[in-house]
């Protein structure tokens, strides 16, 4: 059988970068990126486009049906500094969006669906070191409440209705083909930007603050490596704990002047501390290695050399 993928929400961060490396792997028209607005111009001209309401279930089924869709990559939320802004959108696009592809995957209308979870699934009371797969969840915040009850929701399509929904508990993720879309982790892109264009960046986060992190080549790898994977290898039908790195602003200020000795780094934290300070600062993801044989290759150094490299005005 032929394989047509659909990418809800595909010019944001990740989606973006998922869009093409899935385009690469199965043909241009064989992947349709959709969202509520354009993307950039590689992603417009390199294949089907269409403007897509995530929380609009009957345009959801059209846009299936039109062009045989039988994998969906559903991108399209509210993230977590800017859900605590709009808590009852935020909830509202983050549920109703899975849910309309969930029950697509009920419906037997698509075979098969990939949904981002995040790290903002664990809370105060999580242990903050190397968090297990399998442990306290209480999320403080209400991107992270609805991810955690999205996870639930896929487990029990799986269950009851036999819905191959696969899902990755993705770190903060760090790339530079397009900024970041208002998470807590943004720092992390926004650094390589300002200490290019200014040769300072001021944090709003604490120094110390460790949060786990992931260059975007892992994570569009390991994507694809979970979707490609053997049903019967998939033991986490919510969503797999995923590590790349872990480190504090300090650490990566000094990832920074490694390359930019002249670089100055402050500190100005603002609401997104109590955001960071209620995650993991590290994940243990041995089930993904075990199920799937995950290994991330980027650590902070070869990140900061990659993000330096591609921004550098030429
Ligand atoms: N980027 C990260 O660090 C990170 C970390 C953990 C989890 N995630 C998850 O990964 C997914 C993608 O994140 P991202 O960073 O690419 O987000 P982003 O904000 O950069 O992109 C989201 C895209 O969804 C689109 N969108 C918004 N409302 C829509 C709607 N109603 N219908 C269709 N499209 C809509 C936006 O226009 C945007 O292009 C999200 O589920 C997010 O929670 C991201």
């Amino acid at each position: 059988m032929q394989k047509y993928i659909l990418i809800i929400g595909a010019c944001g961060q990740i989606g973006t970068e998922l869009t093409m490396a899935l385009r690469e792997k199965h043909g241009n028209d064989h992947v349709i990126a959709s969202d509520i607005r354009e993307g950039n111009d590689n992603l417009m001209e390199s294949g089907p486009f269409e403007i897509l309401d995530a929380t609009d279930y009957d345009a959801l089924e059209e846009v299936i049906a039109y062009y045989e869709i039988n994998e969906v990559y559903l991108m399209a939320a509210m993230l977590s500094a800017t859900a605590e802004k709009f808590p009852m959108r935020a909830w509202n696009l983050n549920m109703n969006s899975l849910f309309n592809v969930l029950n697509l995957g009920k419906e037997k209308k698509i075979d098969k669906i990939f949904w981002p979870s995040s790290i903002a699934v664990f809370g105060p009371n999580t242990p903050k070191d190397h968090t297990p797969q399998n442990t306290i969840m209480e999320p403080s915040t209400v991107y992270g409440i609805s991810k955690q009850s999205g996870e639930r929701w896929c487990e029990y399509y799986f269950n009851k209705f036999d819905v191959d929904v696969r899902s990755i508990r993705y770190p903060g993720l760090i790339s530079w083909k397009t900024m970041p879309g208002g998470g807590t982790t943004d720092y992390a892109v926004e650094i390589y930007h300002k200490a290019l264009s200014d040769g300072a960046y001021t944090c709003f986060l604490k120094e110390d603050t460790a949060l786990p992190m992931m260059f975007m080549d892992d994570a569009i790898r390991a994507t694809l490596q979970l979707m490609e994977a053997e049903g019967n290898r998939i033991k986490v039908r919510s969503s797999y704990n995923l590590s790349g790195m872990s480190f504090t602003p300090s650490e990566m200020a000094q990832s920074v002047q490694g390359k930019l000795p002249n670089f100055k780094m402050s500190y100005a934290p603002d609401f997104r501390q109590a955001i960071a300070d209620s995650w993991p600062s590290s994940i243990d993801d041995s089930n993904a290695q075990q199920d799937w044989g995950w290994k991330a290759e980027f650590d902070l150094k070869r990140t900061t050399e990659e993000m330096l490299a591609n921004l550098k005005p030429d």
